[in-house]
Formats: C-alpha cells, structure tokens, sequence
C-alpha cells in the first residue's frame, strides 16, 4: 500500500499518453496504459474511485469491457464490493439482458447477468472513457432493467469536446458523473 498522492489528477494526467492518428488519421487516442505500468498512479486511481464508491453508497461495482474491467476490478477489491461486468454481446453463458446502442458506425451490444444484481443494489458504473456516451448510457439501462439502482458513473477522463454528458443526463435521472480529468 502507497502513501496517498497529494494531487492525483495531476499525476493522472501526466501518465496518459497521447497517440496521434490512432486508430485512423485525424484522432487523437489517449492511451492509458503509461498509467497502468506506474504502481504509484494506478493505486491513486483505485483510491480515488473506491472513494467515490463509498461516498456515493454504492454496493456494486460495474466495469464496461474491456478497458473498464481493468480500472473497476481492483476498485472493487480496495471498496469491499462485488464486481460487475457489463460485457460484449456473446460472452456471458447465464440468463442475460442486453442492450444495443449506437456506435459512430453501426450498433453495439452490451449484456450483463440479471441474477447478479438486486432490487437492494445501488451500482456504480466505471469505465476508462466518456466519448459520445453511448455504451454507459446502456449499462444504465442495463442496470435499470435488472431491478437495480445507479449509484453513479465515474471515468478517469471526459472528452469534453463531445457531448457525452449531456447525452447521459437521462439516464443518469439524477445520479452523479464523475470525471476524473476532462480532456
Ligand atoms: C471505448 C472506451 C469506452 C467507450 C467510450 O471502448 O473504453 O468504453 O469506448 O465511448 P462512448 O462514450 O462513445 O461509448 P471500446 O469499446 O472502443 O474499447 P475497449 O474494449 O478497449 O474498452
Ligand atoms: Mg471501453
């Protein structure tokens, strides 16, 4: 266990990488994994987000495959919660709900394992990336439909420059989002 670092997001920031032209020319991808190597970095953004869990009183913790899975499992395990994963259509053996949302191009699908959630859960959804909005906006519906309820939305970064948050708003019905960073 590391000492508490006085000023995670400025750390944070300073451990994802940017990657011109990644995956098609004109994007600029913000790569993580520099974070993820740091031990220092990595259990600051696990303490920061289990600490959310707890403020906001979540019982679960959901992580979207697959860059979510990475950044919500050991939150899970540093908050004392059960993990969640909401995974990619055709991945999951048990009885299922799914939901399709749109991509820039085409449809997703999203599924979780209804038995896994409660009427009694209060379930925080973490994931890498806030883009359009779109695959968080159906893990809340997602969770919605499992009888649960949503004890919020937290990314290590926003793009502020689209217009996830706004598109999030009803879904959210209140629930907070948190953005670590916005970029
Ligand atoms: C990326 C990112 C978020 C999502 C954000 O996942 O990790 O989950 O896109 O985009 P949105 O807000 O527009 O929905 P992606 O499925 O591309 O890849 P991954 O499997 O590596 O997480
Ligand atoms: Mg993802």
């Amino acid at each position: 266990v590391t000492d508490a670092v006085a000023d995670p997001r400025a750390l944070l920031l300073s451990r994802i990488r940017d990657v011109p032209d990644y995956p098609k020319p004109g994007v600029l991808f913000k790569d993580i994994t520099p974070l993820l190597a740091d031990p220092v970095a990595f259990t600051a953004l696990t303490d920061t987000l289990a600490e959310l869990c707890r403020r906001n009183g979540a019982t679960k913790v959901a992580g979207l495959e697959a860059r979510g899975f990475i950044l919500a499992a050991p939150v899970a395990v540093r908050a004392g919660l059960g993990f969640i994963p909401v995974r990619k259509a055709g991945k999951l053996p048990g009885a299922t709900l799914s939901q399709a949302y749109e991509l820039e191009y085409g449809t997703a699908e999203i599924e979780v394992h209804a038995e896994d959630l409660t009427a009694g859960d209060r379930v925080m959804v973490i994931d890498d990336v806030l883009a359009t909005g779109g695959t968080a906006e159906a893990s809340l519906q997602l969770i919605r439909r499992a009888g649960a309820s949503v004890a919020g939305v937290a990314v290590l970064m926003e793009l502020g420059f689209l217009p996830g948050r706004t598109r999030l708003q009803p879904a959210l019905a209140g629930a907070p989002l948190e953005a670590l960073i916005t970029v």
